[in-house]
C-alpha cells in the first residue's frame, strides 16, 4: 500500500511544518511531494526533512511558481508520472500584498487570485483528469476570507473565494468518496504573517506548528467527524 502526501508552499511556515508533523506521525506514508518556487530557504527545509526522514519516505520536492497557470498543469502531470495517485492535497500556499484600496494593482490582483484561488483549483482538476482518486483535500483559507479587513482587499477577497470554492468542492467530490475540508487559520507566527502585521510580536500568537497539528488530525481517522463547511483555527 502507498499513501501519498503532496504539500504547496512546503518550503516554511504552515506547510513545511505540515510535511514535518506527517514524516514525524504518519507510520503509513510513503511519498510526499512537496511544491515551493526554487531558493536557499527551501533547499535548507528539504536537508533537514532529509534528517527526520527516518523511515525512508519518498521526499519528492517541485519547482513551481503558482501564479503561472501552465506550469501549475505541467506539473500535475509530472507528479501523476512520477508518483502515481495524490491520496492528500493540501492546498497551503498563499501570497498577499497588502495594500489599501485606491493603490491595489490590478496585476497584483491577479497574482493573489492566480496563487490563492487559480492554484488550487488547477492542482484538483488537473489531477482530477489524471485519474487522481484523493481520500481528502484540505484547503487553506483564512478569517480574513470572512470578514473582509482594511488594507487587505485581494487577500480578503481572494481567500473568501477559497471558502466557497471548497464548498463547491466538497460536494462535487463526495461521491468519489472524497472528503474536502477548509480551515480558516487566524494570525499564524509566518513570514506571510509578517507580511500582514510588521509590528506584531510572532511569540503572542498561534504558531504553524499548530494549524499542521489541526491538519494531521483532520487526516486521521476521527478526522472524518470533525469537518466542517469551514473550521476556524484560532487562538
Ligand atoms: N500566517 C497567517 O497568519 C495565516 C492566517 C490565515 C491563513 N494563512 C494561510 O496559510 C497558508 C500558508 O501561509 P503561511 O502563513 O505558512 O506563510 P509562509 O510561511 O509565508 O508560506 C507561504 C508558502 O506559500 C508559498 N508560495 C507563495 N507564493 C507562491 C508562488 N507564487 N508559487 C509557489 N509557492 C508560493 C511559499 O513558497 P516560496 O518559497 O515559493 O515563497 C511558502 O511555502 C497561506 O495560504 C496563507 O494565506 C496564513
Amino acid at each position: 500500500m502507498t499513501k501519498t502526501l503532496m504539500v504547496t508552499g512546503a518550503s516554511k511556515g504552515i506547510g513545511l511544518e505540515t510535511v514535518r508533523r506527517f514524516l514525524e506521525n504518519d507510520a503509513d506514508l510513503t511519498t510526499v511531494v512537496l511544491v515551493a518556487r526554487k531558493s536557499d530557504e527551501y533547499d535548507q527545509a528539504l536537508a533537514e526533512l532529509e534528517e527526520l526522514n527516518t523511515r525512508g519516505v519518498t521526499l519528492a520536492p517541485y519547482y513551481a511558481d503558482l501564479a503561472d497557470r501552465e506550469g501549475v498543469i505541467a506539473l500535475c502531470a509530472d507528479v501523476a508520472r512520477d508518483h502515481g495517485n495524490v491520496d492528500i492535497l493540501v492546498n497551503n500556499a498563499g501570497y498577499t500584498k497588502p495594500v489599501p484600496l485606491q493603490q491595489v494593482d490590478f496585476a497584483d490582483f491577479e497574482r493573489t487570485m492566480a496563487v490563492n484561488v487559480y492554484a488550487p483549483f488547477t492542482f484538483v482538476q488537473e489531477l482530477l483528469h489524471q485519474g487522481n482518486q484523493f481520500q481528502l483535500i484540505v484547503n487553506i483559507a483564512s478569517t480574513a476570507g470572512i470578514n473582509g479587513r482594511s488594507g487587505w482587499l485581494t487577500y480578503s477577497a481572494s481567500k473568501a473565494a477559497v471558502i466557497n470554492m471548497s464548498e463547491v468542492m466538497r460536494e462535487e467530490l463526495a461521491i468519489y468518496g472524497t472528503r474536502v475540508v477548509c480551515i480558516s487559520p487566524g494570525r499564524t507566527a509566518t513570514a506571510l504573517r509578517r507580511v500582514l502585521a510588521p509590528d506584531e510580536d510572532p511569540s503572542t500568537i498561534m504558531q504553524p506548528q499548530d494549524v499542521a497539528a489541526v491538519i494531521e488530525m483532520l487526516a486521521s481517522p476521527v478526522g472524518r467527524f470533525v469537518d466542517s463547511a469551514n473550521l476556524v483555527v484560532r487562538q
